[in-house]
């Protein structure tokens, strides 16, 4: 079956490509992306989706989600994960490996991997656990687990703590050239902090987490990256210092790359003000001048990816007193809104950008499949409007986390259709 996505603003960084074109589909593949094919393909009966005055650019992928199943399906499963993945615009998800039990080996690979080829609506991949149990003191089966699909590895919820144990993964992971993610929080200074260390904290009187927590963890981790030549990638980056840690290594040719969500990239601790459990995550949402140096790194490239760190937890780990609260919280439904109105609107980033950090860089960093547009790549798509005003409201999200800091926002820009390997999976916010 032939599908043509008709008069869209393509944005196809990796091929050069920003203008008004059509895009012809082919099955499971893109024909091409050009003004001339349409007709041909019109006589050869395509189904026709009008994308005029929308935004068509290959699928995003987020590299850092948590679909919690095995064992958490009171917080998500991958049905219902990979559901609010399609509807907020996504084609592939990368999940972590924090589940119960943890995913260390590879029949917990193949498992999700099975499980997600029947219940998935986009495509998913799995990232297994750099160590035992996530425990940090043995290495997990990382060999076994790359050969069944492991894409990377991370002990992601954790900063590991022995630095003899990571330098080890970091070497073990680059004789299969699959980079390790840090959750980089040092927690002897992180320890019981709830938000960012800061003048918020004191006034509210809450411990905090202080931003050098983080820099001193991306600090050690670049030194062993340096080291064991191995690429590292850096976890949701949310301090000042830690980018510019990581611009210098990139500077002087560390293999490091690193990912900001949209909340760090958003919003600020005083949104702790009022104590909504909905913005306690990990790393904490920290001050303006640490959100200036996270979009500075955008800009000039020593970030290369926006990743959600989607964490849905269960109504009753949130609703409780701040301090005994889960960290974390439903991402993959706002996070294009979230940056089309914090970063595109506020023309910070252009939409190549975007895509270029939404899409291109976490297939590159991952080794995955996606991120173009090219004749012969498999056809996951999305197409958004740029300009569409909606309140967010949780109670319709397709996660079952219902905890978020956008809930009641007014954001622009909407995911409008998802197309995965041929096939629409979201049209016009329902998922199919
Ligand atoms: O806030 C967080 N929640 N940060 C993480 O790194 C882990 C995540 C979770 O798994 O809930």
């Amino acid at each position: 079956m032939k599908l043509l996505i008709k008069g869209g603003h393509v944005v196809d960084p990796a091929n050069g490509i920003d203008q008004i074109a059509d895009i012809v589909i082919d099955g499971q593949k893109i024909i091409g992306v050009d003004l001339g094919l349409s007709d041909q393909t019109i006589s050869g009966g395509a189904e026709i989706f009008d994308a005029t005055g929308l935004v068509v650019c290959p699928g995003l992928i987020d590299m850092h989600v948590h679909l919690r199943e095995p064992g958490l399906e009171a917080k998500e499963e991958i049905r219902t994960g990979s559901e609010a993945a399609a509807a907020g615009g996504f084609t592939a998800v990368a999940c972590m490996p924090n589940t119960k039990p943890i995913v260390d080996n590879s029949i917990m690979v193949s498992g999700i991997l099975e499980r997600a080829r029947r219940e998935a609506a986009v495509h998913i991949h799995v990232i297994g656990a750099l160590t035992k149990e996530q425990a940090g003191k043995e290495l997990a089966e990382i060999g076994d687990m790359v050969q069944n699909g492991a894409v990377a590895l991370s002990d992601d919820g954790h900063f590991v703590e022995d630095a003899r144990v990571f330098q080890t993964g970091l070497s073990y992971a680059s004789m299969f050239d699959i980079p390790v993610i840090s959750h980089a929080e040092e927690e002897s200074l992180a320890g019981e902090g709830c938000m960012h260390e800061g003048l918020v904290s004191t006034i509210l009187g809450v411990k905090g987490r202080p931003a050098v927590a983080e820099e001193i963890a991306v600090a050690r981790d670049i030194l062993l990256a340096e080291y064991a030549k191995a690429r590292l990638h850096i976890a949701h980056v949310s301090a000042a210092g830690a980018v510019e840690l990581i611009r210098q290594a990139k500077r002087r040719g560390v293999k490091v790359t690193a990912e900001a969500t949209p909340h760090h990239l958003s919003l600020t601790d005083e949104a702790v003000y009022g104590f909504n459990t909905a913005t306690k995550v990990n790393p904490p949402l920290r001050s303006a001048d640490h959100v200036r140096s996270l979009i500075d790194g955008l800009k000039d490239g020593t970030i290369d990816a926006i990743a959600c760190d989607h964490a849905p937890h269960a109504p009753e780990e949130k609703d409780v007193e701040y301090r005994i609260a889960a960290n974390g919280f439903t991402g993959l439904e706002t996070s294009l809104g979230v940056i089309l109105t914090a970063l595109y609107h506020s023309k910070e980033l252009t939409l190549n950008q975007i895509v270029q950090l939404m899409s291109v860089s976490p297939a590159a960093i991952l080794g995955v499949t996606g991120g173009s547009l090219a004749p012969g790549a498999t056809a996951d798509i999305t197409v958004f409007d740029p300009d569409k005003e909606w309140i967010v409201d949780s109670k319709h999200f397709y996660s079952k986390g219902k905890s978020t800091p956008f809930d009641g926002k007014t954001l622009k820009g909407k995911a409008v259709a998802t197309v995965v390997a041929g096939q629409f999976v979201m049209k016009n916010g329902e998922v199919l």
